[in-house]
């Protein structure tokens, strides 16, 4: 992101913080309850956002090399993402060109040939079919047209991009629009694959995005976790087209105001989150990624899987390994996580981050309170006598979603509350 942008948030974060001010849409608006539990909805958004939609399945860093491979089982379409030989990225439906059974269970892994495991047809990385046993009991098989089916795939500045539909439109730049030149600041292709976290609980997925969309929560629910080392009640919020950026400030930011503006880095002040349409929350920490994919259940709108992807840079995965056998190297781990003290000190000096560290913060923070919340919001809804729930002005990702949403399914936009 360029300088002066950062600049710019990170002071109106700061006049925000001085003036005890948060952002304001000027407007409020009702939700209907309804849509979290209709099950008429969720067949429509399967169908349109899941089925008939680009999806961010990964970054360049989960194929780290040729032969790499992993599989994705998450919107309907089950995807076996490659890098072949060359290099270069495919997406192929996980299904074998005899019978139809996947090629793999796994869900990563290195190799150059797949081997099916029901009559090992093998197929290579870049999807063709190399060989069928006992061909001559088998009968003949055009090779040629037997290759595994390709799926529209891009990646696209590190980004790892596939469509579910094999004749599904894949313009990347032009779906990102202006987040396109800021991404490419950004440099993803750099970034290591650490590991992932997994959330599957009782709540729909688009409650679940909701509780990426404001910072009112932030000095309540999580007072004693996240609270401790952001500021809550502030928000730097822009929409772009259907996506968003919402940046909100880290007790950090106290450091930057002793220090000049053109050494101010977003990131040690504030956290940078990118919302991409429909279930994509993209967390910039220092030196690490967070890709946050939110899923709706494949048949009950009551249900969602959430997958956290984290990715380090290059030095914060080296000082990961470094502190690993040199216990001189301060860590965050599970027990220091929300240490304010020692997260004021990584901005100025090395602090290794520690999976388990992000591991407390998401399968641990997330799923007990902020998704514990959507358990319990979902359960209103089931019930119906709660028909609306509302979103205040300091609440503008909110309306923003769910406005997005029912534009994008023909819906009319939500009704405002009458000042
Ligand atoms: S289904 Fe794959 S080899 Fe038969
Ligand atoms: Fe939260």
């Amino acid at each position: 992101m360029k300088h002066d942008l950062q600049v710019k948030i990170l002071k109106e974060l700061m006049d925000q913080l001085d003036t005890g001010r948060n952002v304001d849409a000027g407007v409020q608006y009702r939700n209907p309850t309804n849509s979290y539990v209709c099950e008429d909805l969720a067949r429509r958004e399967r169908d349109e956002f899941f089925q008939h939609h680009p999806q961010l399945i990964g970054l360049s860093g989960d194929l780290p090399e040729p032969g790499t491979w992993f599989t994705v089982e998450d919107f309907g379409t089950p995807i076996l993402a490659t890098r072949d030989k060359e290099g270069q990225f495919h997406a192929f439906l996980n299904a074998c060109r005899h019978r139809g059974a996947k090629l793999t269970r796994e869900t990563r892994g290195k190799g150059s040939r797949f081997v099916c495991p029901f009559h090992s047809w093998t197929y290579s990385a870049s999807g063709d079919l190399m060989g069928v046993p006992q061909q001559d009991h088998f009968g003949p098989v055009d090779k040629q047209c037997s290759s595994l089916i390709a799926l529209p795939a891009a990646e696209h500045l590190g980004m790892l991009w596939v469509h579910p539909q094999p004749d599904g439109e894949l313009d990347i730049a032009a779906l990102l629009g202006p987040l396109d030149e800021e991404f490419s600041t950004h440099n993803f292709a750099d970034y290591v694959y650490v590991g992932e976290n997994l959330i599957e609980m009782n709540l729909n997925w688009k409650l679940a995005n909701d509780t990426f969309g404001e910072t009112y929560h932030f000095q309540k629910l999580h007072r004693n976790t996240l609270g401790q080392l952001f500021y809550g009640d502030n928000l730097a919020y822009e929409e772009i087209g259907r996506h968003h950026r919402f940046v909100f400030a880290g007790k950090g930011i106290d450091l930057l105001r002793e220090m000049p503006e053109e050494e101010w880095k977003l990131t040690d002040g504030a956290n940078l989150l990118y919302y991409l349409f429909p279930n994509i929350q993209f967390n910039m920490g220092t030196g690490a990624i967070f890709m946050i994919k939110i899923y709706p259940h494949p048949s009950d709108p009551g249900k969602s899987i959430t997958r956290v992807g984290n990715y380090f840079t290059p030095e914060t995965f080296e000082l990961a390994r470094a502190a690993e056998s040199d216990a001189s190297v301060k860590t965050v781990n599970r027990e220091n996580v929300y240490d304010a003290d020692l997260a004021q000190d990584s901005v100025n000096s090395d602090v290794a981050l520690s999976l388990e560290a992000i591991t407390e913060i998401f399968a641990s923070t997330i799923s007990d309170e902020d998704y514990l919340m959507g358990e319990h919001q979902q359960i209103a809804a089931h019930n119906g006598l709660l028909d609306h729930v509302i979103f205040g002005r300091n609440e503008p990702a909110l309306h923003h979603y769910h406005n997005t949403f029912r534009a994008a399914l023909g819906m009319p936009p939500l009704e405002k509350i009458q000042a």
